[in-house]
């Protein structure tokens, strides 16, 4: 198969096309066809190995991992013998984040691993780059055990991870106050935000309002 191979850190130009052999898929995985995946600020940081820790997770010298990518979205090509949960030919989408490996024709995931079922109103190219910030928001949600009627205010709730983490917050049953700029009021209105605040109207670090927790989606 065809994938994108790098075997150094460095600038994109490190990255080229390569045949590399098919992932064989183990008894409890998933074989994918990778439809759609992304270029991703994860990819990057582990393409040019910065900040410098990346080296202490992906090899100190070379990348161990010479295929990046995390996130993708594709079609059941084969599953292993102890598979369950899905069938050849089932539309997935999920986030390879240990192994990456998405940036190639086919990959392999673990049957329990972040993988799922697409559904069906949503195309190959919007499930792909849904799944990292999603993944980062529920982890931070998760470790905030927020719970339903929690007051719950997201600042840049336009991000990756804050405009997944408002529709997360939503469905947990959590009353959102959802912080952006002018431009996308309408946007994170639309995303479930019970109220919006225009960050370039309103300071919300002084407003009267108090919340459980502010979950801080800007770098
Ligand atoms: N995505 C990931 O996988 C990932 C992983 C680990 C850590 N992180 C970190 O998590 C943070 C958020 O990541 P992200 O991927 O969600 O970023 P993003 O997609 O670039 O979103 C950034 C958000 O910050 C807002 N923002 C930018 N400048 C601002 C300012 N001066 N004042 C107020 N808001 C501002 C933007 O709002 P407007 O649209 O309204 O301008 C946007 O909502 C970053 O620090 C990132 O490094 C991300």
């Amino acid at each position: 198969m065809k994938a994108a191979v790098r075997t150094r850190y460095g600038p994109p130009d490190v990255v080229r096309i390569a045949e590399v052999d098919r992932p064989t898929p183990r008894d409890n995985e998933v074989l994918v066809r990778v439809h759609a995946t992304t270029v991703n600020r994860t990819d990057c940081g582990f393409r040019a190995a910065k900040p410098i820790i990346v080296r202490f997770f992906s090899g100190l010298i070379r990348p161990k991992a010479t295929v990046l990518g995390t996130e993708f979205a594709g079609v059941v090509a084969a599953i292993g013998t102890g598979v369950t949960s899905f069938e050849v030919g089932d539309k997935v989408f999920g986030f390879s984040e240990d192994r990456f490996g998405a940036h190639a024709e086919y990959l392999s995931m673990a049957e329990d691993g972040p993988l799922a079922t697409m559904p069906a109103n949503v195309t190959f190219e919007e499930a792909a780059p849904s799944t990292e910030g999603s993944h980062y928001a529920l982890a931070c949600i998760t470790k905030a055990k927020i719970a339903s009627g929690q007051h719950v205010l997201v600042n840049g709730a336009t991000g990756a991870i804050g405009s997944a983490a408002v529709q997360l917050l939503k469905r947990l049953g959590a009353v959102v106050t959802a912080v952006c700029d002018t431009e996308h009021v309408e946007l994170v209105r639309g995303l479930g935000a019970d109220r919006v605040v225009d960050r370039t109207a309103e300071d919300f670090t002084k407003d009267d309002q108090t919340h459980d927790v502010v979950f801080d989606a800007v770098g």
